[in-house]
């Protein structure tokens, strides 16, 4: 029997690449940059199944290129803003995405972008490799600590949660707004509170949330003007959450004290983007999540859920589970 014809956009660790070879004949995308648009339109062609990135466009147009007899697309990630859900489900087609194995890799990253950032790491990096150091200085690089500091998590989802765990350790005080209107959970001894008590009262902000209509650039102007002017703020969501154009206007201005951001709007960052001009900014390329470990589960998990659409069983991890009605 012949096997389903799938295209994975990049390379992907083994964990998960083997178990789609060997259920699957594989077109692998070997770049190291992702697919081009005319690329993806032509590599889609007649297959049953893809597994694509965060950094692939999976829209209406790309499922109609592949045709009729498209079964699943996976996401390699657990953000699918890069999938359009709607037109998936309008097809019948099931949309898997990976959560849960990545939560404790990147509730980690974001607590490392606090310290980094409230501590200015980076920037201490830098000035003793320049050869500035001259003495122990009592005023030198002072920064903002984490013990008592209010913490507003915007998103209080598996991964807001996840690093309101890891404040409760450093006896900071969690507030959190959740734009996804959840329920309201008590859990870490953290307090719901409205997004402008969020701006107004948290030392440190930290962004959990999904990238939709609602939260694009939900950080502008006048969010960044409520914020203390000691506040940290890091992102490692979705990059459009925050209008970089409003940030770099706050930090150069001092307004607010210091940004970790894990991503951008766009990625990468332009050489020429003003944010790297700034101190007071740490920047990551998009690794909340890559730690091996975290990496390895995702790979399989997105594995898994192609796997099962392509045998037209339920996706372990689906975000369209209305298909099944
Ligand atoms: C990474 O950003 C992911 O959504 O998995």
């Amino acid at each position: 029997m012949s096997k389903p014809k799938v295209f994975v956009t990049r390379v992907i660790p083994d964990k998960g690449l083997e178990l789609v070879r060997d259920f699957c004949e594989v077109d692998l995308w070997q770049e190291e940059l992702p697919p081009s648009r005319a690329a993806l339109m032509e590599r889609v062609q007649g297959i049953d199944g893809i597994l694509a990135l965060l950094t692939d466009k999976i829209d209406g147009e790309v499922m109609d290129a592949a045709g009729k007899q498209l079964k699943v697309i996976s996401n390699h990630a657990v953000g699918f803003d890069n999938i359009d859900v709607q037109a998936a489900t309008a097809r019948n087609i099931p949309v898997g995405n990976t959560p849960d194995v990545l939560t404790d890799a990147t509730a980690d990253f974001a607590f490392a972008l606090m310290m980094a950032a409230g501590r200015r790491i980076p920037e201490a990096d830098r000035y003793v490799r320049a050869g500035k150091w001259k003495t122990w200085g009592p005023m030198l690089l002072l920064g903002t600590e984490m013990k008592g500091a209010t913490l507003g998590l915007v998103g209080f989802g598996r991964i807001g949660k996840a690093v309101a765990r890891r404040a409760s350790s450093f006896d900071m005080h969690v507030i959190y707004y959740d734009p996804t209107e959840r329920e309201s959970s008590s859990e870490f001894n953290a307090t719901r509170v409205d997004f402008e008590t969020l701006l107004k009262e948290s030392d440190f902000i930290s962004l959990h949330t999904p990238l939709t209509a609602d939260t694009h650039h939900m950080i502008n102007s006048e969010a960044l003007s409520k914020m203390k002017s000691s506040a940290v703020l890091i992102n490692t969501s979705r990059g459009p959450v925050v209008d970089l154009a409003a940030l770099y206007d706050a930090l150069k201005e001092h307004r607010i004290f210091a940004a970790g951001l894990d991503v951008t709007e766009p990625e990468p960052l332009p050489p020429d983007s003003p944010l790297l001009t700034l101190d007071n900014v740490v920047l990551a390329p998009h690794i909340a999540s890559a730690s091996q470990a975290t990496r390895d589960k995702m790979a399989w998990m997105a594995a898994k859920n192609l796997i099962a659409g392509l045998k037209g069983e339920r996706l372990p991890n689906c975000v369209n589970p209305s298909v099944y009605q």
